[in-house]
């Protein structure tokens, strides 16, 4: 009986092709009376294949390929969410795990943001379907470790303001498209990363490791750095060693740590540096090797304990040497005053404007 009716809605269905809601109908009135459907319904899947719609989960905004769901009081990642979804924003919600299968279908996912919920746990295989994610944002979440298994294909990683004490260097293996890093307010100390944790990341230009507990510059950074952010650390000295090969490092940031002393060939290391940040720790010099610096532009300098300014300080002894203008200086809060320093330790600066320094301090 089953086989029969099977057969003959199958030759049904070849023969009017375009009339599945037919059958569809019939299938409802049998269900009723025989159950023998069941069966059916099972080896012919024609019967329940309507064309997919892309799908909305409840709440959310579906724009295109861009799946908004933030701000939702959302405890989990909703189900249903679009397979042709590039974009996801889960951001502002209560999420506190990511399990294994919440992102199983979303390979075309470029961006995912996950910014501030209560996330802890992230399932070692959560990310694995992602082959072609660029940007990942965890930044104010609870996570203690790096998630495991990020997709290789990752150009961007914020994941600031959690409770990361460690990193591996393995977190971040065969990560070679890697361009942008921040890593900033985490529980971090030096012992905490891996020597070499950051040698993989070979196109990375950003690096910010701001407000942790490091003591010391991380090593082995890339020759691709462009931009180092460590401020409010508890940076004391500047080896000269950890900028070694950093060719490309044009911003470099120690503002609110505690130096006392920056090695005499630091500044050698990082010839193209535009702009350094140095202000707020315990500097009693100004750090050498400015003068020499051809490409250097803006020192921030003020509120160290600089008891004295020497006139080649800042300006090379040869007027002829080639030197990028300054166009910021800061030296206020410091012991040192205005009126002890020479005018002619300022004779390469061409525009008075440019110190801040005492009374010459800009608004
Ligand atoms: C750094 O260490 C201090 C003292 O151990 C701690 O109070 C502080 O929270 C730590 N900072 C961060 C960003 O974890
Ligand atoms: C430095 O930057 C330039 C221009 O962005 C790039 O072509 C070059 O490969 C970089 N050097 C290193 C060592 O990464
Ligand atoms: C750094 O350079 C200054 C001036 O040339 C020199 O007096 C000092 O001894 C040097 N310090 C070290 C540790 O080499």
């Amino acid at each position: 009986m089953s086989s029969f009716l099977l057969m003959l809605l199958l030759s049904h269905c070849a023969a009017l092709p375009f009339h599945n809601m037919d059958f569809l109908d019939f299938m409802m009135e049998d269900e009723a009376g025989s159950g023998v459907t069941d069966s059916i319904s099972n080896t012919v899947p024609i019967f329940h294949h309507l064309a997919e719609e892309p799908t909305c989960p409840f709440r959310c905004q579906c724009h295109g390929t861009v799946t908004q769901c933030s701000d939702l009081g959302l405890e989990i990642v909703p189900a249903e969410i679009s397979a042709d979804t590039t974009w996801l924003d889960l951001q502002n919600n209560k999420i506190t795990e990511i399990k294994e299968n919440d992102f199983k279908n979303l390979k075309r996912l470029h961006l995912l943001i996950l910014v501030n919920n209560l996330i802890t746990t992230i399932h070692p295989k959560a990310f694995v379907p992602l082959g072609q994610l660029e940007r990942l944002y965890l930044s104010k979440n609870l996570l203690k470790e790096m998630p495991v298994n990020i997709p290789k294909s990752l150009q961007e990683l914020r994941i600031h303001e959690n409770k990361i004490t460690k990193i591996k260097k393995s977190s971040f293996q065969g990560m070679t498209e890697v361009i942008v890093m921040e890593l900033g307010s985490n529980p971090l100390t030096s012992s905490g990363i891996d020597s070499g944790t950051f040698a993989e990341l070979k196109k990375v230009s950003y690096i910010r490791i701001a407000d942790t507990n490091l003591t010391e510059i991380p090593k082995g950074l890339p020759s691709s750095l462009s931009e180092l952010h460590l401020d409010g650390n508890k940076i004391s000295k500047v080896h000269a060693d950890s900028l070694k090969g950093l060719v490309n490092l044009t911003k470099f940031g120690l503002s609110h740590n505690e130096i006392s002393v920056v090695e005499n060939d630091t500044l050698a290391m990082v010839p193209f540096l535009h702009e350094l940040h140095l202000d707020d720790n315990f500097l009693t010099k100004v750090p050498p090797g400015l003068s020499d610096h051809k490409n250097i532009k803006v020192i921030y300098l003020h509120s160290n304990k600089i008891t004295m300014v020497g006139t080649d300080d800042f300006c090379p002894l040869n007027y002829n040497a080639k030197k990028a203008t300054y166009s910021a200086i800061s030296l206020f809060n410091n012991p040192v005053h205005y009126w002890e320093v020479q005018p002619l330790t300022f004779r390469c600066v061409y525009d008075r404007s440019v110190i801040q320094f005492g009374n010459y301090r800009k608004k």
